[in-house]
């Protein structure tokens, strides 16, 4: 597996396996087997409301945790100071797997300021071995920046070939963080069929003999992104990790980065309902 280098000094596989959106059960069928299939690295969150049953996966699956980088994240509801460290404490009980490789802040509303300072605890308690950000637009990474000891080292925010971020990813290494990783969440669309139908990618798949997807996947891998496309199919499990053996050219690259550009989902400046609803996380199977 491909890795990128941590600001912490330590690897992140760049292919990973995300379980949003996946039921506890199918967590159980599905990871497994992702990580039977060669998968290292998987993203959860609070808020997907998996975290025991990643956990229990992981247990069971008979990998050694140092060979597993596994992330989770919190939604703001847990982020004011007093509240944050206990709910990190919460998330690494539910996973019981002793600490995370990386926990974010999962939206970017609520104290995310005050919460920053557990987060760091969090890292010197070792607890969780790197932190960072998920959708915070620049000014509020700001924010967090005029109060941060220990950096943001990830940020994770949608990227595909529609959403390409160069613009995100220039504004933060013109704030020093140019050693900042990139996870793009979407990776493939969400499962929208029309990027994968995508003209360039039929074209560029027939070329080198692979799908769309895996395209798409070694568009990212080119473009230095972290991604953990989620997939129930145990065809697309494998397919996904089957992007180590071409390579895009320097033009096949400029082409797709010509598509045009636009967001599938753009994250609003106030908390949507999904964020202010969402609670309880200790109701899990
Ligand atoms: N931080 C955030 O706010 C945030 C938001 C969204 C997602 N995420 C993270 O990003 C991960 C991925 O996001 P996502 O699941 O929303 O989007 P995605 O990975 O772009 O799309 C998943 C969809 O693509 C399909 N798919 C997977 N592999 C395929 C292949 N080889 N060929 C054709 N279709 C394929 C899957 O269907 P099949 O099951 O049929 O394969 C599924 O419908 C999540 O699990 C989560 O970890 C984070």
């Amino acid at each position: 597996m491909q890795s990128l280098t941590l600001s912490n000094g330590r690897p992140i596989p760049q292919l990973g396996y995300g379980v949003y959106t996946m039921t506890s059960e199918e967590v159980e069928r599905c990871l497994p087997e992702a990580i039977a299939a060669g998968y290292t690295h998987i993203d959860t969150a609070n808020a997907y409301f998996n975290e025991v049953a990643v956990g229990r996966a992981i247990r069971e699956s008979g990998a050694r945790r140092e060979d597993l980088f596994v992330t989770t994240k919190l939604f703001p509801q847990s982020y004011p100071y007093e509240q944050c460290g206990p709910d990190i404490d919460a998330s690494l009980e539910r996973l019981g797997l002793g600490y995370v490789d990386l926990m974010l802040f999962h939206q970017p509303y609520g104290d995310y300021v005050s919460g920053w300072r557990a987060m760091e605890e969090a890292v010197r308690a070792g607890k969780a071995r790197a932190i960072g950000l998920s959708n915070f637009p620049l000014h509020k990474v700001d924010q967090i920046l005029e109060v941060a000891t220990i950096k943001p080292s990830v940020f994770q925010v949608e990227i595909n070939p529609y959403w390409n971020q160069h613009e995100y990813k220039a504004a933060l290494a013109s704030r020093g963080l140019e050693g900042a990783v990139f996870e793009g969440w979407y990776p493939l669309g969400h499962g929208d069929k029309g990027l994968l139908a995508e003209p360039l990618f039929q074209e560029l798949a027939e070329k080198h003999r692979k799908t769309p997807a895996q395209v798409v996947l070694r568009w990212h891998l080119q473009e230095g992104n972290v991604v953990f496309p989620t997939t129930r199919s145990a065809e697309h499990l494998r397919e996904n990790l089957d992007v180590f053996d071409f390579e895009l050219t320097a033009d096949e690259m400029a082409r797709v980065n010509a598509l045009p550009q636009r967001p599938y989902y753009v994250v609003p400046e106030d908390a949507p309902d999904f964020v202010l609803t969402h609670n309880d996380y200790s109701k899990q199977a």
